[in-house]
């Protein structure tokens, strides 16, 4: 694939997990185990494919409300990742970030993300964004009381400019695993002109060569952005 078609940004809603367990007679904690092993092997994917910002919707605001040892679980392995992948990540040049409201997280949980954050910073490779306690209408709400504080002027532009992603392109290609055709509240605002790739494929099966199968659909889409 030329590099010209190649997107330069890429979000994915990571769903399935807890099918992936059911499927397999495990609990759905185990299901989230094997996600966040995927997001691994897709971040450094990514990363070696030459895309820019890799976004991923890992928790919802609406995912306060599973069960407690369910959001325990997603808490623990979030650590996990910050904990432990961080090293590697910065040797890869990938610099994270994090979009969402973690006020709402424990204290343990707001660390260990900014170490990772930390660490990261000065990288200059792939940009990875975790959405985390992320919800597209808090954000778009939260953007319009800051141009108000602020006494912005409300166009499009200053919109854009106080939303989390104020600093990245809109994303070219949005992905969601599992079956499921909807955007659960994830980047409204910038998903304007996202092309968007449904796949059956649940989020832990979700490889290398499923990934190849979206960037060929992408490379093959028509953008016009409303233009003829
Ligand atoms: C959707 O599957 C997945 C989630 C709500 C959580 C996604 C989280 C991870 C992959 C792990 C942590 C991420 C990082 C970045 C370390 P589901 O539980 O809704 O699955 P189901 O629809 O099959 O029940």
């Amino acid at each position: 694939m030329e590099n010209g078609s190649l997107p330069r940004h890429v979000a994915v809603i990571m769903d399935g997990n807890g099918r992936w367990a059911k499927k397999r007679g495990l609990p759905r904690t185990l299901g989230h185990k094997a996600g966040t092993e995927n997001v691994r092997r897709i971040v450094k994917y990514c990363s070696k494919k030459g895309i820019k910002y890799l976004t991923v919707y890992a928790f919802s605001t609406e995912n306060f409300r599973r069960p407690q040892d369910e959001v325990g679980a997603l808490m623990r392995l979030l650590i996990q990742y910050f904990n432990n992948e961080t090293d590697e990540l910065k040797e890869n040049g990938v610099r994270l970030n994090v979009i969402g409201d973690i006020s709402e997280f424990q204290p343990k949980v707001r660390e260990a993300i900014q170490n990772g954050l930390d660490k990261t910073k000065d990288c200059d490779g792939l940009v990875f964004t975790i959405a985390l306690a992320y919800g597209a209408r808090a954000e778009i709400v939260r953007a319009v009381k800051s141009i108000i504080d602020e006494g912005c002027e409300v166009t499009e532009e200053t919109v854009s400019k106080h939303l989390y992603t104020f600093d990245m392109p809109d994303p070219d290609l949005i992905i969601r695993t599992s079956g499921e055709e909807r955007l659960s509240n994830f980047l409204l605002y910038q998903a304007a002109y996202s092309e968007f790739y449904f796949t059956k494929t649940l989020w832990p099966d979700f490889d290398e060569s499923e990934m190849d199968k979206a960037l060929e659909e992408f490379a093959k889409r028509d953008r016009r952005y409303g233009g003829v």
